[in-house]
C-alpha cells in the first residue's frame, strides 16, 4: 500500500494530539514541566557560607596541584615512581580546579555578593612523596566537607552542580592515594563531615587572603595531633593502581593524642580564632574520642595523661555485620569530645557542639 503525503500528515497529527509529558511517579522536586525553572544561586546564608567554604577549598587545590608540578622536577617525580604522563594527570587536576572555582564563583556571585578570591598558602612538604600524601589528605577533607552539607542546602539546583564537581574531586583523592602507593579505596562509604570540621582542617594552610574575601562564619576547633599517626608512605610501595600491603593500623592500637587550648588572635588578622563546641563544659578535660568514618561516628574513652595529652584505643566494629570492612580505615577523622551523642550521617554536624579538638587519623 502506498501512503499519500496527506495520510502521513494526518497520522503525525493524530500521534501529536495524544502527546503527553513523560510519566513521573508521584513526588520528586523540580521534575515536572510546570515546576519552577531551576536557578543556580545561593538562597540563604547557610548556602552562601557552605559554597564559599567549598570555593576556598577549590582555590587551595588549584594552588597546591600547580605548586607541586612547578616545584618538583621530572627526575624528582621519577624517583617517587611517577612518570611524565602521571605528572600531566596532576596538571589536569589543577585545570579541573579552575573549572570548579569558576562554577562556584558564578553561583555565589548572584545578588552582587562577593565570592572568595584565591589566598596565599603555606605547605610543609619538601618531597614528591610527601606532596602526593598531603594531596590525598587535603582532597579527603575537601570531598567529605561537601558530602556533609550537600543534602542540607536550600538551593537544590546549586547542590546539583556542586555534586558534579565533588565526584571529580573524589577521583582526585583516589588518584593521589594511588600515586602515594596506597590501597586506593579501603572503605565502602566515603564519610561526610561538617563545614566547621572541614574549615578547621583547611585553615592552617592559609597565610593571607584578599581583604574583600567574605568572613567564613564556621567555627574553627583547636587542633588535635595524633603523635603516633601512621605514615601512608611505605618504602617499597611506589605509585600503582593498587597495592595489597598490610594495613597500617588495626583495632586495639594505642593512639597517642595531644591537643591545643582554644586560642584567640592566632593569625595575622585575628580571623582564625579557635573555639570549642557550645556544649563543652571543660576544654581541658575531654572524655571521649569520636571516630568519624564511613557511615559512623563511634566513641572510645579518652584517657588523659597530662595537660593536653592522653591516649585511647582504635575501635573495631564494622559498618554492617555481614561485611568485614572496619569502620576506621583509610584517611579518617578524629575528635576529642565532651560527651558522646548518637549521630548519624544526616545529623553529624550536631557534633560541632561537643568538640574540643579536631584532626585526621591515617588508619590506612
Ligand atoms: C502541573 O501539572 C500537573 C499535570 O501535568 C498538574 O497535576 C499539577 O497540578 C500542575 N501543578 C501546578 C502547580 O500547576
Ligand atoms: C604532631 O606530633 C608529631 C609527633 O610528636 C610532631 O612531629 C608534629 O610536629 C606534631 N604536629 C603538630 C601540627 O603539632
Ligand atoms: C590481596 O589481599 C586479599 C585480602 O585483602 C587476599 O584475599 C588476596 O589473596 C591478596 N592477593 C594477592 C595477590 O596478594
Ligand atoms: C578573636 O579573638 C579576639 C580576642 O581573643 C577578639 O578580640 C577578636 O574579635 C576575635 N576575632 C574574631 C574574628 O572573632
Ligand atoms: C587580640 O587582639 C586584640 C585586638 O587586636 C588585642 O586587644 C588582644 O590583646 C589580643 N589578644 C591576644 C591574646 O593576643
Ligand atoms: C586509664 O588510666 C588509668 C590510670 O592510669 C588506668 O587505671 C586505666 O586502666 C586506663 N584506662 C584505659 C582504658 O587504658
Ligand atoms: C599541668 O598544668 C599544671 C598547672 O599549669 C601544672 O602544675 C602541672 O605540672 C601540669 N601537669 C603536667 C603533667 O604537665
Ligand atoms: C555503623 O553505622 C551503621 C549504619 O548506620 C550501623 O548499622 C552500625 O551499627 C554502625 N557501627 C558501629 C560500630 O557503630
Ligand atoms: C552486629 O553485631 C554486633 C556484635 O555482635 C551486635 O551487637 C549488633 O546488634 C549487630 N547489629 C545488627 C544490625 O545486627
Ligand atoms: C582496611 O581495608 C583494607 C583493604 O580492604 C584491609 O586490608 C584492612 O584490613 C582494613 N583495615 C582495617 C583497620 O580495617
Ligand atoms: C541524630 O539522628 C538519629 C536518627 O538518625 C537520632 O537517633 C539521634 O538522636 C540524632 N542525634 C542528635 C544529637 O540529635
Ligand atoms: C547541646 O545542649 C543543648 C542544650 O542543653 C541540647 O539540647 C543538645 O542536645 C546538646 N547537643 C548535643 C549534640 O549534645
Amino acid at each position: 500500500m502506498r501512503f499519500t503525503k496527506s495520510a502521513i500528515t494526518a497520522l503525525f497529527a493524530a500521534v501529536l494530539a495524544n502527546a503527553a509529558p513523560a510519566p513521573v511517579p508521584a513526588g520528586g522536586v523540580g521534575v515536572r514541566p510546570n515546576d519552577t525553572a531551576p536557578e543556580y544561586h545561593t538562597m540563604t546564608d547557610f548556602d552562601f557560607q557552605s559554597l564559599n567554604l567549598a570555593l576556598n577549598q577549590e582555590w587551595i587545590e588549584l594552588d597546591l596541584f600547580n605548586y607541586g608540578v612547578r616545584t618538583f622536577s621530572v627526575e624528582d617525580f621519577a624517583a617517587a615512581g611517577i612518570n611524565e604522563e602521571e605528572i600531566s594527570l596532576i596538571q589536569f587536576m589543577a585545570n579541573q580546579e579552575v573549572g570548579h572555582a569558576t562554577l562556584l564563583t558564578n553561583i555565589l556571585s548572584a545578588y552582587g555578593r562577593t565570592p572568595a578570591k584565591q589566598c596565599t598558602y603555606a605547605y610543609d612538604f619538601y618531597t614528591v612523596r610527601d606532596f602526593v600524601n598531603f594531596c590525598q589528605r587535603l582532597t579527603r577533607w575537601g570531598e567529605s566537607g561537601v558530602y556533609g552539607f550537600l543534602p542540607h542546602l536550600d538551593s537544590r539546583p546549586s547542590a546539583q552542580l556542586l555534586l558534579q564537581s565533588i565526584t571529580t574531586e573524589a577521583r582526585q583523592q583516589m588518584a593521589f592515594r594511588q600515586l602515594a602507593g596506597a590501597f586506593p579505596m579501603p572503605v565502602y562509604f566515603e564519610t561526610g563531615i561538617s563545614q566547621a570540621m572541614a574549615w578547621t582542617s583547611l585553615q592552617p594552610y592559609l597565610i593571607s587572603c584578599p581583604a574583600e574575601n567574605p568572613r567564613i562564619e564556621w567555627p574553627i576547633f583547636p587542633a588535635l595531633n595524633v603523635t603516633n599517626d601512621a605514615n601512608l608512605l611505605v618504602d617499597g610501595y611506589n605509585a600503582a593502581i593498587s597495592h595489597n600491603r598490610t594495613s597500617l593500623t588495626e583495632p586495639g592500637r594505642q593512639v597517642q593524642i595531644t591537643w591545643e587550648a582554644p586560642k584567640g588572635n592566632v593569625s595575622y588578622d585575628g580571623l582564625y580564632n579557635t573555639t570549642v563546641g557550645g556544649n563543652v563544659t571543660d576544654p581541658t578535660a575531654p572524655k571521649y574520642v569520636a571516630w568519624i568514618n564511613q557511615l559512623n561516628a563511634t566513641y572510645t574513652e579518652f584517657n588523659q595523661t597530662g595537660n593536653y595529652s592522653g591516649y585511647t584505643f582504635q575501635p573495631g566494629g564494622v559498618v554492617f555485620n555481614n561485611t568485614d570492612d572496619g569502620i576506621v580505615n583509610g584517611t579518617s577523622f578524629i575528635a576529642l569530645t565532651d560527651s558522646n551523642p548518637y549521630v548519624t550521617p544526616y545529623n553529624l554536624s550536631l557534633l560541632n557542639d561537643v568538640i574540643i579538638a579536631w584532626g585526621l587519623y591515617q588508619a590506612n
